[in-house]
């Protein structure tokens, strides 16, 4: 609910209430974000702003910005935080100072063209600044909700003067929360241990998550989880700072002593230059911020729901998702069709719906040192081309799926031939390689242009369900020379926008086909990527008892469904671990379920398991693309990993767990559930237990006595 009348504003969402005011000087102050106020007490809150804001008769009260709690900071005007925007003006000026001019309210969210956006909202409120030295308008948007924790934000930065401003720096957004001292959670990691939680304090100073990666990176995740004091997963205030973005981010939280904290983010600021014409407007991406005082879980919960309700595809997001078997861990590059074949029959009797062919059909990609950005099968390994796997499929009753990495090209293969000057460069400068491959520079048109018809070929000419869209290595170089040189800092923005671009152009072109993103080699997990693909493979780490931290991580910030899991061999190829097949599939059950193996080599006890875990799965999936999270318990603070899934009308939850490591006389621990109807009566089926929601949430269940990496998977029905 929004109310405002050109002086005060009121959001209020489910739980949260966020206040701003105008000052007597035309400033827009900001009063609260925290747990819900009324209409009424706007006036208190602006009588105490009133304290601190400036005052007109004051000779010196530019010097009051400082400890005024502002909306969108300041530059070289009294306002000594981190800037959240800096406007170079021709003469090299870029004071700022920005006053309030007008408000609007519409319906609904506003559609953010080009970039990845909420779908859908309540309502938002837009507020217009305009700096007090220049021909600078800023329009900060505020999408609110009655139903949902959290608050949409953007800015949209204006020049309304003639003469071109160089943008050196333009955040979404600034949040202030009140005096306190406060932790901060980060999704931190490296390839194969993406997302790992890591809680500790805010020192003073600026403490900043940012990727120079021009992706949302292995390294941290584009999220920021504010702690209030005592929050804990299950109780206490926190706060979700999450950007829409999938380039390269900045988030900052800067606390000076007895002070608030100050939150900002966006579009990082290194490198970054943007050329704003007279007239022209630049958009920020969106960030999500979210309020919980039932601590982290409860936050997650509400980003889920957000995520669910309003950024992801609604055609997919609650669709069953195709239960797959992906032949990379299975052959890598060593294939051809009597390799295929078997895994592919195995599937169709294990119940499999999808075979999802990886790296190495087209081109010359026998290895990967060539072929990338050749979209074009290569009949000597596949003969008869793709038709030949696809009607193997067919035949079983299975469908088709089929993997590109659309931005990239290997040095060794005939687009980079015919088009050197496609692939990020810059003459008399080598490369840098990874992977031996370079990225296209997505910043041309006629390059995403290029890749959208090729890669759209075959998706037209040939039967295919799903695509598993890759991204193997971050950028460097950061140059085009489709771009004079004042204009260079455009690059990674521009780079982000064209991946939007053709995402949003094959989504569009073939909305039969699910597109799953792909975290494995590049890192990109993120809201943005989200919006155009309703899940994405969450990491080349599918170890039984890795992937359940990674998991457990992901979740703080992104839903189940969003995350695909497999089921792969042992030893693991990344950690040589041997777990149960049990539990890899248990843990691959959190997720949109697959497998990652050679089928036809498994035993026949692996074999008839994967026919149950099929079986089960089917039967838990809505559950899981649709239900309430809890986390139960942690893997990274004990021997145990736990999480539940609730049906929103809590009739059904189904709980997954995993002993990680057992010591000596560990029995008698408890499992506490969560999120059940505490006067209904469950069925455990697994356990032969039939108790009532408060007894399962208060007195607990006994865990299990298991080996190293043993685990369980229960379901419980509400009988009462
Ligand atoms: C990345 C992905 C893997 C696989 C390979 C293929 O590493 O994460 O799943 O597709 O690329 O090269």
């Amino acid at each position: 609910m929004i109310l405002a009348d050109g002086k005060r504003f009121l959001l209020s969402g489910k739980s949260y209430g966020y206040a701003m005011a105008v000052t007597e000087t035309g400033f827009l102050q900001h009063l609260h974000y925290g747990g819900k106020i009324t209409e009424r007490d706007l006036d208190y809150l602006f009588a105490i702003g009133a304290t601190v804001a400036p005052h007109k008769d004051d000779f010196n009260a530019d010097m009051a910005f400082d400890s005024m709690l502002g909306e969108y900071g300041f530059y070289a005007r009294g306002d000594y935080k981190e800037p959240t925007a800096i406007f170079e003006r021709r003469d090299g000026a870029s004071m700022t100072r920005l006053r309030y001019r007008a408000y609007r309210t519409q319906k609904g969210a506003p559609a953010v063209a080009g970039m990845p956006h909420a779908r859908s909202g309540g309502e938002t409120l837009i507020i217009t600044l305009k700096d007090d030295f220049s021909e600078i308008e800023v329009d900060l948007y505020y999408t609110a909700s009655d139903d949902s924790d959290v608050l949409v934000r953007n800015a949209v930065v204006r020049n309304t003067g003639r003469e071109a401003v160089m943008l050196k720096k333009a955040f979404s957004f600034r949040a202030e929360l009140p005096n306190g001292s406060y932790r901060m959670m980060r999704l931190a990691g490296t390839w194969a241990q993406e997302r790992i939680p890591e809680i500790a304090p805010i020192a003073h100073g600026v403490t900043r998550l940012h990727t120079l990666r021009g992706a949302s990176s292995h390294n941290t995740n584009p999220f920021m989880g504010i702690l209030t004091e005592g929050c804990t997963e299950e109780r206490g205030e926190c706060y979700g700072v999450q950007l829409v973005y999938s380039g390269a981010f900045a988030l900052t939280a800067e606390w000076c002593k007895n002070g608030p904290l100050t939150l900002q983010g966006g579009i990082n600021d290194v490198g970054f230059g943007w050329q704003l014409n007279g007239g022209e407007t630049f958009v920020t991406p969106q960030t999500l911020l979210t309020y919980s005082y039932e601590g982290l879980g409860g936050m997650s919960r509400s980003i889920h729901d957000f995520l669910r309700e309003k950024m992801i595809d609604p055609a997919y997001v609650y669709r069953q998702r195709p239960i797959v078997v992906n032949n990379w861990e299975a052959t890598y590059f060593g294939f051809d069709n009597e390799k295929l074949f078997p895994i592919i029959d195995e599937a169709a009797k294990l119940g499999i719906d999808t075979f999802v062919l990886d790296d190495g059909w087209f081109g010359a990609r026998r290895n990967d040192r060539a072929g990338l950005g050749d979209w074009f099968v290569n009949e000597d390994v596949l003969k008869g081309g793709l038709k030949t796997v696809i009607d193997r499929c067919k035949k079983n009753g299975m469908k088709f799926g089929l993997w590109f990495e659309p931005e990239m090209v290997n040095e060794d293969s005939d687009l980079f031939r015919a088009h050197p000057d496609w692939a990020i460069c810059k003459e008399g400068v080598e490369p840098c390689r990874c992977r031996n491959q370079l990225v296209l520079d997505f910043t041309r048109k006629e390059v995403v242009d290029y890749v959208f018809g090729t890669v759209g070929k075959v998706l037209k000419e040939n039967d295919i369900s799903y695509v598993k869209w890759d991204m193997n290595r971050n950028i460097t170089e950061c140059f085009t020379a489709a771009l004079p040189a004042e204009r260079q800092g455009e690059f990674m923005h521009r780079y982000i926008l064209g991946v939007y671009d053709l995402a949003e152009r094959l989504t569009g072109a073939f909305p039969n086909v699910i597109f799953e993103g792909c975290a494995g080699g590049g890192g990109r997990f993120d809201a943005g990527m989200l919006y155009y693909f309703p899940q994405i493979w969450t990491s080349d780490d599918t170890d039984g008892y890795e992937r359940a931290k990674i998991q457990w991580g992901t979740s703080v910030c992104y839903p189940l469904s969003a995350m695909s899991c497999h089921v792969s061999v042992c030893p693991n190829h990344q950690t040589q671990r041997t777990t149960p097949f049990q539990t890899r599939g248990n843990i691959a059950s959190l997720g949109a379920f697959g497998y990652e193996l050679d089928l036809s080599k498994m035993t026949d006890e692996e074999k008839a398991l994967a026919k149950l875990q099929v079986e089960a799965y089917r039967r838990t999936a809505e559950l899981v693309l649709k239900g309430d999270l809890y986390r139960l318990k942690n893997p990274l603070e004990g021997d145990y990993f736990c999480m539940s899934v609730v049906s929103k009308d809590k009739s059904e939850a189904y709980v997954v767990g995993e002993r990680t490591h057992g010591n000596p006389c560990d029995y008698n621990q408890y499992l506490y559930l969560r999120g059940l109807d505490a006067d209904g009566l469950y069925e455990i089926e697994e356990l032969k237990i039939t108790a009532s929601g408060k007894a399962l949430m208060n007195a607990g269940l006994l865990l299990p006595r298991l080996p190293d990496f043993g685990s369980w998977a229960w379901h419980l029905k509400q009988v009462r």
